[in-house]
């Protein structure tokens, strides 16, 4: 490469170039000209400024991708799910998991109506009274100001409930109100068998309608494949035991454990509603 150190030169250079350009512009022979133009001194110390520069932003940016992959879950699932208290202080995982998509072999869930069935239902969290939400976190939650508050000599802030644990506990209503459990559960009259049969009713079709939705709404988009069944005379055979990529259910449930409000809570535990503040005229 030639440099061309004079200045005088150089600035000569580029107004002779600058007219010369506008001339050969007109016959279309710019390019031509160009390329015999030889490279100043400042132009390679830019070009490899420019370089160096993309080289640091490159290997920055590497850096800062290899160790932000904590970051990226909390990131993503601020991105896709709602916002909440439990997904700032529970810090949302992702792992593979196989599901178990067993048709004749039964695990403790899918039990008759009984003690063990129902212990295990209960582990999962399915019967937890609220958790606190903090003001400050209320908003970005999706709780209004004029939702139910706790008082706030109680602390204060809004009583609410994982949804997650929602969907379990209308999941084992569903359960319990199976045609050959139903008798068991009615019978015993415990939990939502308190209410009378018309309650107990629209209590079932609601848990069933909101878990259509959560399906809905978060449709899994994996898909089942087939496997091969009995040898002598074999036969396709959709394949329930799949994998898929779960949040830390089990850190989800502890939280909502832990935080649980007071099991016998004062009179006044909640404030009364304030003036302005939304009251329906019926169930929403
Ligand atoms: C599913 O669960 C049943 C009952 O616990 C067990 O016998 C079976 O091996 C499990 N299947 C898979 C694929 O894990």
């Amino acid at each position: 490469m030639r440099c061309i150190l004079g200045k005088d030169s150089h600035a000569e250079d580029a107004t002779h170039e600058t007219g010369e350009r506008l001339l050969a512009d007109e016959e279309g022979t710019l390019w031509s000209r160009k390329k015999t133009a030889a490279p100043t001194c400042t132009s390679v110390a830019t070009g490899l400024f420019q370089a160096s520069a993309l080289v640091l932003v490159f290997l920055i940016g590497t850096l800062f991708g290899l160790h932000w992959p904590g970051d990226l879950n909390s990131l993503c699932s601020r991105h896709v799910s709602q916002y909440s208290t439990v997904m700032k202080e529970v810090g949302l995982q992702y792992s593979l998991r196989q599901f178990n998509g067993s048709l004749l072999k039964e695990n403790v869930f899918r039990q008759d109506a009984g003690a063990d069935v129902d212990a295990a239902w209960e582990s999962l969290g399915v019967n937890y009274r609220s958790v606190r939400i903090p003001p400050e976190d209320a908003e970005q939650s999706g709780l209004a100001a004029d939702q139910v508050k706790i008082n706030a000599k109680y602390g204060g802030g809004f009583p609410a409930n994982v949804e997650g644990l929602h969907h379990l506990h209308c999941l084992n209503l569903l359960r319990q109100s199976l045609y050959y459990n139903y008798d068991y559960y009615h019978a015993k009259g415990e939990g939502p068998f308190m209410n009378n049969d018309y309650i107990i009713r629209r209590h079932v079709s609601h848990c069933l309608d909101i878990i259509r939705q959560e399906l809905m709404c978060t449709v899994d988009t994996g898909v089942l494949g087939q496997v091969w069944i009995y040898p002598e005379n074999p036969e396709p055979y959709v394949d329930f035991n799949t994998q898929h990529r779960c949040k830390n259910f089990d850190d989800v449930r502890r939280w909502a454990e832990e935080n649980q409000l007071p099991q016998d809570p004062p009179a006044d535990f909640l404030e009364p509603p304030s003036e302005g503040d939304r009251i329906y005229s019926q169930m929403p």
